[in-house]
């Protein structure tokens, strides 16, 4: 079946900042243009592309690759476009492809011809790694001080319910008493490891990979550790192909996103089932929840629902990283423009669900009586019976026949009184463990770890 050619075509692509001007007779197919171009969401790096650019022409300039007056001329000119930028004036062209070009654009139409020297010495290849991996560090910190800030809101709501008691459960059967802040201080640990692995992967994120160029590097005699240098990055790249091509970074990031979402949509079943009329373990802030169009008694909790939803959206998101990479030859293929919006996405939504989910804990009310009540069933103690046993003697499996023929009902226990809640959680001290001093160790420890990192506790503790 013959395809029919697209009677129009656009003098699209960079047409007038030249990229299409040599190499070809014809424009774009309009369809194949939009299907081309990057602009729609890449825009989303003009911050960073314009300090890379002006990183790099400043060492263009030093190295008297290009004239310094032509440099300082560049440089102001993307300082004009910038400030456009930020006041709402930039105006973006659909049909110029993506946010490098339709930067140089402008800045041709700033400044004149001389704009044509910054692209020396630079591809977009080398010029974009570049962009994602600055814009990536400055999202990381962002979604390292929102865990911290939930890790804090865990911190204070353990603290303020230091002597709740509730069951703690296994294959969501009541297991044994532990207290409320040895559950909370538990995704406190999971969002700690969060934050770390954020601040691990900053190393690989840390790599400057300009001079690159194309894939081969470049036959100017520039100075890639100035650039990196400008920039704040500890070291260059180390090899040329492997530099224009890779985003594992960008993977190990939506990786540690996927990971958090994973805590945060536990934590959410966790408020979604103790929220329900059959637990009554909590009271949702207002804040975070909806009604229903029907039931006027309905408090729903969609927060807890989105954040559980989403984290399949990361998930996502990780999955078509992955994909996008499987199998591409070395190096820069077009493929790769398609990572954006999977790390756009993924950063988005675990900045946001971790916002809400501390201001959800800030505002969640912990049922105290209920939870003490819950905890009380006199078969939450049947482990402590066994100990006791097998504390006079009795070899642990026979011990633990025993009470469980009690439980079934075949046997009574006379005389006994089982340990209340409180006595059971207090008898398991050890580090690590749910009784009072060692959940304060916890905290105290937890707390230590904030302060290093720049938490400040609240006035009203
Ligand atoms: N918009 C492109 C991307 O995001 C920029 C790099 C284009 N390079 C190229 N050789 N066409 O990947």
């Amino acid at each position: 079946m013959a395809i029919e050619k697209s009677s129009k075509t656009v003098n699209n692509s960079s047409g007038s900042s030249g990229i299409r001007k040599g190499r070809f007779a014809e424009g774009m197919d309009p369809l194949f243009a939009k299907f081309n171009a990057s602009i729609s969401f890449d825009r989303r790096l003009f911050r960073e592309d314009i300090a890379g650019s002006v990183a790099h022409v400043r060492m263009l300039g030093t190295q008297a690759i290009i004239p310094a007056e032509d440099a300082i001329k560049i440089e102001e000119g993307l300082k004009q476009v910038l400030d456009d930028f930020e006041n709402g004036r930039f105006e973006f062209q659909e049909d110029l492809e993506d946010v490098h070009i339709n930067i140089e654009d402008a800045l041709r139409k700033k400044i004149g011809d001389v704009s044509g020297k910054l692209h020396t010495a630079r591809s977009r290849n080398d010029q974009v790694a570049l962009d994602l991996r600055l814009f990536l560090r400055n999202q990381s910190g962002l979604i390292e001080a929102a865990l911290l800030d939930l890790d804090a809101a865990l911190l204070e709501t353990a603290k303020y319910n230091i002597d709740v008691i509730l069951p703690g459960y296994t294959h969501l059967q009541r297991a044994q008493p532990v207290r409320l802040s040895h559950h909370l201080m538990a995704y406190f640990q999971m969002f700690r490891r969060d934050w770390e692995r954020f601040i691990d992967s900053k190393k690989r994120i840390d790599e400057m990979p300009l001079g690159s160029a194309a894939l081969a590097g470049t036959t100017f005699d520039i100075n890639r550790d100035l650039v990196a240098g400008f920039l704040n990055f500890s070291r260059v790249s180390r090899n040329s192909m492997d530099a224009v091509s890779d985003r594992d970074f960008a993977v190990e990031f939506t990786f540690n996103c996927s990971l958090v979402m994973t805590h945060l949509s536990r934590l959410s079943e966790e408020f979604i089932i103790w929220s329900s009329a059959e637990f009554s373990f909590v009271d949702l802030p207002d804040e975070f929840c909806s009604g229903s169009s029907i039931m006027p008694q309905k408090k729903n909790p969609d927060a807890c629902e989105l954040i559980r939803a989403k984290t399949g959206r990361v998930y996502g998101d990780l999955i078509t990283l992955l994909t996008i990479l499987k199998g591409l030859p070395l190096t820069y293929n077009k493929d790769l423009q398609e990572d954006k919006e999977p790390v756009f996405d993924a950063v988005d939504t675990v900045l946001n669900s971790v916002k809400i989910m501390t201001g959800l804990i800030k505002g969640t009310k912990f049922r105290a009586e209920r939870l003490l009540d819950a905890a009380s069933e006199p078969y939450l103690a049947a482990t402590d019976v066994a100990d006791a046993l097998a504390r006079q003697g009795l070899p642990f499996r026979e011990a633990h026949a025993r009470v469980g023929a009690i439980v079934r009902g075949e046997t009574s226990v006379t005389g006994y009184v089982p340990p209340t809640p409180e006595e059971m959680v207090e008898s398991r001290c050890q580090e690590g463990a749910t009784g009072k001093q060692s959940v304060i160790r916890q905290m105290e420890e937890g707390e230590k770890f904030l302060l290093q990192n720049g938490y400040t506790p609240r006035a009203d503790g």
